[in-house]
């Protein structure tokens, strides 16, 4: 067997996104129109139909939930043309369902793979604390530690001051103490309904206007930032946080400890992750789909690979 067909290749990130632009060029017919389901549904079938041609043995790790509930793109589910590397595969077609259902911006289209084995499986936990930073600050978190004295090394870290650094936070009642914490320490807020692979992204990215990400998510999503940040050599630390009575009460009954911290290298066990997102709204780090003259698409979307830290951004021209 050739080492081809063992790890994952270069080749393998730039036939990612053509899935990830699929996926949102499709669910960019969807934009404003309150359909979150319709939206979901086009970006899964686009996605489906194009990881049928990626020349990979992938298992769906992070997927739209357990078969029964998601009858495409399930945990489990086995994707990609049956030959080349084995993978673990995590996919969110639409990041954002709401955002794009209502037109605002951040939704995107996200894919991200690793070698076989090397994912975390959430199993029973939805909701993840998580702080992500950009590498040169990565050695100063601990998430076992305030948002206050965090906020503090971040900025010692970045040779900034706290009242310099901006925290991407999702609006969500059960943040009201941590946005309070937040501003007592002097820092500013980027407030987001949703869509916290953006917020990790953008913080894990120097430059992009968001300096760090606090606060509750989803789980799977943080697997996602996780390969994200590991191609950036970006720092990531997240805590399991249920929010739901059954959730809580499956960690219980497992003897989950909720105390346990999961770095980038926990959450993805390898050093070859890819990861490929594209705009499917318009936002301030990736542009939306733009529909254009006689058919024309334009898609802009972020392509990245851990082994050798590459990073492109790559603007699609599409007739469709
Ligand atoms: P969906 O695209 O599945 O709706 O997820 C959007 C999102 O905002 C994620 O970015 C975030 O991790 C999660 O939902 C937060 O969950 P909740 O809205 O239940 O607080």
């Amino acid at each position: 067997m050739s080492t081809q067909t063992l790890f994952p290749d270069r080749n393998l990130a730039m036939e990612l996104v053509r899935v990830t632009e699929a996926a949102a060029i499709s669910a960019a017919r969807f934009m404003g129109l309150g359909d979150k389901e319709g939206g979901d549904k086009a970006a899964v079938d686009a996605m489906r139909a194009f990881l049928k041609t990626v020349n990979m043995q992938g298992t769906v790790i992070i997927g739209e939930g357990e078969k029964d509930e998601a009858p495409m793109l399930y945990n489990g589910e086995k994707i990609g043309n049956g030959r080349g590397p084995a993978v673990d595969v995590a996919v969110d077609p639409v990041e954002g369902t709401n955002l794009l259902a209502l037109g605002r911006p951040n939704s995107i289209a996200v894919i991200a793979v690793s070698e076989a084995g090397s994912m975390w499986d959430p199993g029973a936990s939805f909701y993840m604390n998580k702080l992500v930073v950009e590498k040169q600050a990565r050695d100063a978190i601990d998430i076992r530690l305030s948002p206050t004295e965090n906020l503090r090394r971040i900025a010692e870290a970045l040779e900034r001051e706290v009242n310099d650094l901006t925290v991407f936070v999702l609006d969500k009642p059960r943040h009201r103490d941590l946005i309070a914490e937040i501003r007592s320490a002097g820092a500013r807020i980027s407030l987001h309904t949703d869509g916290d692979v953006m917020g990790g992204l953008m913080a894990a990215i120097p430059g992009t206007g968001v300096d760090v990400l606090m606060g509750i998510g989803g789980t799977p999503e943080g697997v996602i930032t996780a390969c994200a940040v590991k191609a950036l050599g970006a720092g990531m630390q997240g805590r399991r946080a249920p929010q739901k009575e059954d959730e809580k009460a499956r960690l219980a009954a497992a003897g989950t400890d909720l105390s346990e911290v999961l770095t980038q290298d926990e959450l993805v066990r390898s050093d070859n992750t890819f990861f490929a997102a594209t705009g499917i709204t318009e936002g301030a780090f990736l542009e939306g789909v733009h529909f254009d003259r006689k058919g024309g698409v334009t898609t802009h979307s972020i392509v990245m690979r851990s082994a050798t830290g590459s990073i492109r951004f790559v603007k699609g021209i599409h007739r469709i």
